[in-house]
């Protein structure tokens, strides 16, 4: 082979590769078939994929830097009265999020119903919190530094969605988004707590510790509400990103 041809088909390979790079605006899923009679399998690998990927950042879906998830507040009450127990948590930093992994995937295509079942090993979360009333017969009003650190989080998300003709392509449009989740083990706790002690603040650490979960399912219903605003976002801006035929095609 003389240098010339050589020099051609490496110009040439050269510019089939980056056309097809090019060409490839949606690198970061992998397309599902519909026929395909694993297709669950399928969406849950390229699930994956697109989670491998928002690691990295996607620019070309505003994704930079995936943490940490941040929430504005929630709160929790205990007990009623003027002596019960209200705390505040402000300026929640969770970071462990994108570590998530989609172990199941249940759908109906047709119906476009899905279901996401997915793991967090672990998650740290750091926030402010003020509080008032009674805890445990300790006069827990004040406020602190919380932390909390979640093991094995398990969550369910359920979507339900429509397809919606936009300029010639057909994209899907999100109808409902539910979820649930669960952790297994929660060790959680306050610093720096002010307009206490340090015996105050041990008190409240041994109550914590000693009630997490109780605590986590009084923290649930705000928690979800939240969740679902930041997932419901996501997959908004994924959707209106996204034709549905990169997703799943015939
Ligand atoms: C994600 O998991 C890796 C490996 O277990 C760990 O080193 C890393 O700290 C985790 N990332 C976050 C943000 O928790």
């Amino acid at each position: 082979m003389d240098k010339r041809f050589i020099f051609n088909l490496i110009t040439f390979l050269v510019t089939i590769f980056a056309s097809v790079q090019a060409d490839n605006q949606f690198y970061y899923l992998k397309k599902c078939y519909k026929s395909d009679p694993e297709v669950n399998e399928c969406l849950k690998r390229s699930s994956n994929y697109l989670i491998a990927n928002m690691r990295q950042g996607i620019p070309e879906l505003n994704m930079y830097e995936p943490e940490p998830i941040i929430i504005d507040e929630i709160g929790i009450a205990l007990g009623n009265g003027p002596d019960g127990y209200r705390a505040s948590f402000r300026n929640i930093k969770a970071y462990g999020v994108s570590n998530l992994t989609i172990t199941a995937v249940r759908s109906d295509i047709e119906s476009n119903q899905f279901q996401f079942t997915f793991y967090i090993p672990h998650i740290s979360a750091r926030a402010l919190y003020e509080s008032t009333g009674v805890l445990i017969l300790v006069q827990a009003t004040g406020g602190g530094s919380y932390w909390g650190e979640y093991e094995g989080v398990k969550a369910k998300v359920y979507i339900k969605a429509k397809p919606v003709d936009y300029q010639g392509k057909t994209f899907l449009s999100l109808q409902q988004i539910k979820m649930d989740f669960s952790v297994k083990d929660i060790k959680m706790g306050v610093e720096n707590v002010h307009n206490g002690n340090s015996v105050i603040q041990a008190a409240l650490n041994l109550f914590i510790n000693s009630n997490a979960q109780d605590l986590l399912k009084e923290m649930k219903p705000d928690l979800k509400k939240k969740l679902l605003m930041i997932m419901k976002n996501f997959v908004e801006n994924l959707f209106s990103n996204i034709p549905y035929n990169e997703w799943i095609s015939e």
